[in-house]
């Protein structure tokens, strides 16, 4: 089976995932967070920092789109080919109100005769591999069914299913049954993904649902940035280095690589560093046992000094769970 990094809007940036990759890695897919079209003729600096192959260097990385117009998804696909890309993603799954509100993201599943002229146009025009990642539905789960028929009429790479439909948000549970319909439906290769947190989460995906070829974890992964690769264990890389085995020296390292690239692309701006790195640490401190007090600290954090302290303090503070 294979393994997916979901994309997280500012999170799952070049700077993640290549530091997750050269640490943990390696991931079969990394999705980039969503990209908007616009007008102008190339990416803007920010979104170059994030595409650019430079930046992504021995990763397979699809970048994912925004947009319920086919010309805009047209031309920013053809864009992203130039670069060397060979699969780009449809976000059909943003459940975020002012996405949907402009009936993009999970607002799109609520126009299906606009969502097929859409597709017909995309794959009609482009001559690129493209995957979808898709809700249930916008309001109802029963949405699904004629979703996966719209799905069928379309040579997608894969459709990604996160099983909630954009009313549900992120609450509750993913739902197996509607994931079960759609393996049940669907001509297309699918990839499962909500709430996996362990590797047996995933095996159990794969277990139940046959049809699986891949799975993509997101919040889980970024908890315990460790947990695929100390099960699928790297056998070479361990017999190379088997200090490397070790998760908090791992874990330290990752931090490192993705502090110092922060800092590098923000000229160490304290605000800018410290906003990426307490986002990451908002889900990683999960992680950490007994890390509440040194975690809420972190959080308060003002300076690069007195964060780089209270982080290699966090790990010093590890060495007996080694
Ligand atoms: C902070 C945050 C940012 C996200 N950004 C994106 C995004 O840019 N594109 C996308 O398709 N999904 C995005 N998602 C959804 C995740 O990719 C994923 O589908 C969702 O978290 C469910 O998977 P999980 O339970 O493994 O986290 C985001 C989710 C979160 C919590």
């Amino acid at each position: 089976m294979k393994y997916y990094m979901a994309p997280m809007e500012g999170i799952t940036t070049a700077i993640y995932r290549t530091a997750y990759d050269s640490c943990f890695g390696p991931m079969d897919k990394y999705f980039t967070p969503f990209l908007v079209p616009h007008l102008h003729k190339d990416f803007n600096t920010k979104e170059r920092r994030d595409i650019l192959p430079e930046y992504n260097e021995g990763l397979y990385v699809v970048p994912q789109i925004l947009t319920n117009q086919s010309e805009d998804f047209i031309r920013t696909a053809k864009l992203l080919q130039q670069y060397g890309y060979q699969e780009v993603n449809l976000n059909l799954g943003c459940p975020s109100k002012t996405v949907v509100s402009k009936g993009r993201g999970a607002g799109f599943l609520g126009d299906l005769e606009k969502l097929e002229r859409f597709l017909d146009d995309i794959f009609e025009k482009l001559d690129i591999k493209i995957s979808v990642k898709s809700r249930s539905g916008l309001m109802e789960h029963e949405e699904l069914f004629e979703l996966m028929e719209l799905y069928n009429d379309f040579p997608f790479t894969e459709v990604i299913l996160h099983p909630r439909t954009q009313r549900e948000f992120y609450k509750g549970k993913a739902s197996r049954e509607d994931y079960q319909e759609a393996c049940r439906l669907t001509v297309n290769p699918i990839c499962y993904n909500g709430d996996l947190r362990t590797v047996q989460d995933c095996e159990q995906i794969e277990a139940v649902f046959p049809g699986t070829q891949a799975v993509m974890v997101g919040r889980g992964l970024l908890s315990r940035p460790y947990f695929i690769s100390e099960s699928r264990k790297n056998l070479e890389r361990e017999a190379a280095s088997p200090k490397e085995e070790n998760r908090w020296h791992r874990l330290e390292k990752f931090h490192h690589q993705v502090y110092e690239a922060y800092c590098e692309a923000y000229d160490r701006d304290e605000k800018n560093v410290l906003f990426k790195m307490k986002e990451i640490w908002s889900y990683e401190l999960e992680s950490f046992p007994n890390s509440e007090k040194i975690g809420k600290k972190i959080k308060k954090a003002v300076h690069l000094l007195e964060y780089e302290k209270l982080v290699s303090h966090l790990f010093l503070s590890m060495a007996p769970y080694s």
